[in-house]
């Protein structure tokens, strides 16, 4: 068995040990956007520094933990705080969560970031279903020696976020009147926010919104079999011609301010799963 198999075993291994049952549904929280943790009956948590080797959240609005409880009727696993590129983590490192969470018998995973509004008409506070994803300016995790057990080598991408939770999700943001765009994440490594000449390229290569996360996230899953929702919450417009200083402060403002009518989304969607 591989190295990284064993790792994974080990941390799986590790946390059902300690949590006893598991859960089907997987959630991983961006900045800002944690507080739907609060809303969780908790059965089971456990800090990521105190599961074998898990990475260890450095980031000012990331807590570090991962909890096991009922979100509504239903369990999930979820993840109050990720790991990112720009933190040092090799791409490996930042997907590791969702492998164990494979290991745990995951097989829906949704994520949520905030991300910086490319498409003209996105204002801040918005929400935006991706649709897709273009990850040509990250580094793809897959990168190396592939884990036949996990996956094949050439994963096909063609719907890398799940149409069936994409139409329910807008379907419940309609009941609730929660005004929702669909778009395209274009992933980068940060941590710089983009410069003006960035943002425009961005838009004309067909970004929607842009963000540091969630990308290699997703690669992983869809290599290993999960279906995949991913929200973005639009917290700032560098696209914008002037007024164009982003920062991260104004991130998580504007991911905490938004946060209730993704934690709406999220509670309504895991029933439906
Ligand atoms: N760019 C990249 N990442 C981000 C942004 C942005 O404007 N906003 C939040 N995360």
């Amino acid at each position: 068995m591989s190295i990284l198999m064993q790792q994974l075993q080990e941390s799986a291994n590790f946390i059902r040990s300690k949590s006893g049952e598991s859960a089907e549904i997987g959630i991983i929280l961006g900045s800002g956007l944690g507080n739907l943790a609060n809303q969780i009956s908790t059965e089971f948590s456990i800090e990521y520094k105190d599961i074998p080797h898990f990475p260890v959240s450095t980031v000012e609005g990331h807590t570090g933990k991962l909890i096991l409880g009922k979100l509504g009727t239903k369990k999930v696993w979820v993840m109050s705080g990720r790991f990112h590129f720009y933190e040092g983590y090799t791409p490996q490192q930042v997907a590791y969560p969702v492998r164990v969470m494979k290991m745990l018998g995951v097989q829906t995973l949704l994520l949520s970031n905030a991300a910086g509004g490319v498409h003209p008409s996105f204002k801040v506070g918005d929400l935006m279903i991706i649709r897709d994803h273009i990850s040509l300016f990250t580094i793809n995790p897959l990168l190396g020696k592939n884990e036949d057990q996990l996956g094949t080598r050439f994963p096909d991408m063609s719907e890398p976020y799940s149409k069936e939770l994409i139409q329910k999700a807008k379907e419940i943001a309609a009941n609730h009147e929660i005004l929702v765009h669909e778009g395209v994440y274009l992933g980068v490594t940060g941590p710089t926010f983009e410069t003006r000449a960035e943002y425009q390229l961005i838009k004309n290569v067909g970004g929607d919104a842009v963000g540091m996360s969630t990308v290699q996230e997703n690669i992983v899953a869809v290599h290993c079999g999960m279906k995949v929702f991913a929200i973005s919450v639009i917290t700032d417009l560098g696209i914008r011609e002037e007024e164009n200083i982003i920062t991260h402060q104004e991130v998580l403002e504007a991911a905490n301010a938004a946060e209730p009518k993704l934690t709406t989304l999220f509670k309504d969607l895991v029933e439906q799963i």
